[in-house]
This record gives structure tokens, sequence and C-alpha cells, in this order.
């Protein structure tokens, strides 16, 4: 048996996932932490899924983080033991077995609370616009609410799936229902102190077609995506008047510490790695 094979083995999955910087940022809190891993990178499709995961345990893998498109299907398999934060995003991105049975946990809110705080920009008391209702943005909406931010407004290309978002939210909490809404991209009204770009429009280089005015006084504009150079959505926001702008390297290191502790047990320090990882994306 050869060194690798003994350490314990993590590993992302996902489709397309060779451009992954997960293995890198794992790899780097166990440096950090003085503990032994190795992380992979597995490509699946959506036929074996499943039977990869069951594998990967079965061989004694200790955890996976899930990326796109199989969060959903995650959740499916792990869904008798899910993690409060699973259930309320509906998708899972990190998967580890205790006692035999599969567990599911997804980290993406709080790695995106993670690097809002690093930007000084919590949300409570915050008008907040989160732009699209894919998967990124159906886990963020409740970690958001639940940060107590003055108002939640959901806009999104295709109306009927912002609105279906709001629905589900409001039926698993009530609570919330004075505080979110929800519309097309085009319908919104007055400044916002945080919008956030949860769409893969960057993909295309094209920002998505918000109206103008929408952002307030020393508000930040968050592209959830992230590249070397400020996405289309940043240079807009920028032209607009936004105070501040951030893509979202710093929640992608946020949610991977976030998955790290649940499976060491101890919390990495995300800080030394985001600037690490920069370093290495503007190099690329
Ligand atoms: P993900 O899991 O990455 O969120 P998804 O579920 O396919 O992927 O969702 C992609 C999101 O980006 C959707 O909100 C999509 O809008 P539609 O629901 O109208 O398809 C949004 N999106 C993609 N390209 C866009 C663009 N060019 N302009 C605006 N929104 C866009």
């Amino acid at each position: 048996m050869n060194t690798l094979a003994r350490k314990p083995r993590y590993a992302v999955i996902g489709n397309p996932v060779e451009h992954s910087r997960s293995p890198f940022i794992h790899e780097q809190f166990a440096r950090q932490l003085g503990i032994a891993l190795y992380y992979d990178k597995i490509t699946a499709t959506p036929d074996n899924f499943a039977a990869v995961v069951d594998a990967f345990f079965a061989e004694g893998g200790k955890g996976l983080n899930v990326t796109v498109p199989f969060k959903v299907a995650a959740y499916a398999l792990a869904k008798p033991r899910l993690s409060e934060r699973a259930r309320s995003a509906g998708a899972v991105n990190t998967l580890w077995v205790d006692q035999g049975c599969l567990h599911g946990c997804n980290t993406d809110g709080i790695g995106l609370l993670t690097d809002l705080q690093r930007l000084g920009a919590t949300p409570d008391g915050k008008k907040i616009l989160l732009v699209g209702a894919g998967g990124a943005a159906k886990g963020v909406v409740f970690p958001l609410l639940e940060a107590q931010c003055a108002h939640l407004r959901i806009v999104n290309r295709t109306e009927s799936r912002a609105i279906d978002l709001q629905t589900q939210i409001t039926a698993r909490a009530a609570e919330f229902s004075t505080r979110l809404s929800a519309g097309r991209l085009n319908q919104v009204d007055g400044r916002w102190d945080l919008v956030i770009n949860a769409t893969s429009s960057s993909l295309s280089g094209l920002p998505p077609d918000l109206p103008n005015g929408i952002f307030a006084p020393g508000s930040l504009a968050y592209d959830m995506m992230y590249a070397a150079q400020p996405t289309s959505f940043m240079r807009q926001a920028l032209k607009q008047g936004a105070g501040q702008v951030s893509d979202g390297l710093g929640m992608l290191v946020g949610q991977a510490a976030a998955s790290f502790a649940i499976w060491h047990n101890v919390a990495p320090d995300p800080a030394p790695v985001l600037t690490a990882l920069r370093r290495q994306l503007l190099a690329s």
C-alpha cells in the first residue's frame, strides 16, 4: 500500500470538476493544522453519481464535497440525515459517513456569511437584492434571512422561478414572509445595500440585465462567481455606483472551511488560504 492510499481520503465530486480549487484549499487547511489527508477530484455523471458516492465511502473515503450539478442529488442520498442548513437549502455540498450512515450538510450559506463579515457587510438591518433563483441562490436565502436582513428581494430573468423560491421559503418559515419578496430582473425599486449575483451570467461575460440606480451609497455588489479579473457584474456595478465590489472567492474558501470543520472537528483560518488562492488565480 502506498503512502497516499494510507492517508484519510477526501474529494470533490461534480461535472465538470477539473477546474476545482477544493483540493488546494483543503490541503492548505490540513497543512495549517498538521492534519494528514489526501484530497482528490472525482468526475461523475447523473447516471453513476449515487454508485460513485457509495463506492467512495465503501472504500473508506472520509468526506465528499459536492458541486454542480449534483447538490440536489446529494440531498436526496443523505435525506434521512440532513443538517438544518441542508434542509433549508434543499441541497447538499458536504457528505460524510457516521456509524455507517450517510450525512449531508450545506455550507454555502455560512461561506457567504463569513465572507460578508470579512468585507464589513454583515446582512443585519440591510436591504438585500438577490439576483438569480437557481441552486446558488437557493443555498443562501435562508442564511441571509436568519442573519436578520431588513428585506430580501429575489429577482430572476424567469420570474416564476423567483416566485417559486419565495413560496418554498415562506412555506417552510412563515415568519420570513414580511421580509421577503420576488419578481423579474427589472422589478427593482429603490436602492439596495447589498446586491448579490447568484446567476451564472458571468459565464457568458454579460451581466444580468438589472435596472440602473439600484445601488445605495456605500453598497456592496457581490458576485458569487469568481475569476482572475473582475466579473462583468462587478464592472457594471462599479459603473452604476456600487461602493464596493467583490467576487465569490472568499465564499468558496468560507464554505470549504465549514466543511473542513465538520469533517475534522477543528476550524481552519480561511484568511491565509484566501490570499494564497487569489495569488494563484492571478498567476494562472
Ligand atoms: P446554479 O445552480 O448555478 O444556480 P441554475 O440552477 O441553472 O444554476 O441557475 C442559473 C441562474 O442563473 C438562474 O437564475 C438563471 O436564470 P433563469 O432562471 O431565468 O434561467 C440565471 N441566469 C443564467 N444566465 C443568465 C443571464 N444571462 N442573465 C440573467 N440571469 C441568468
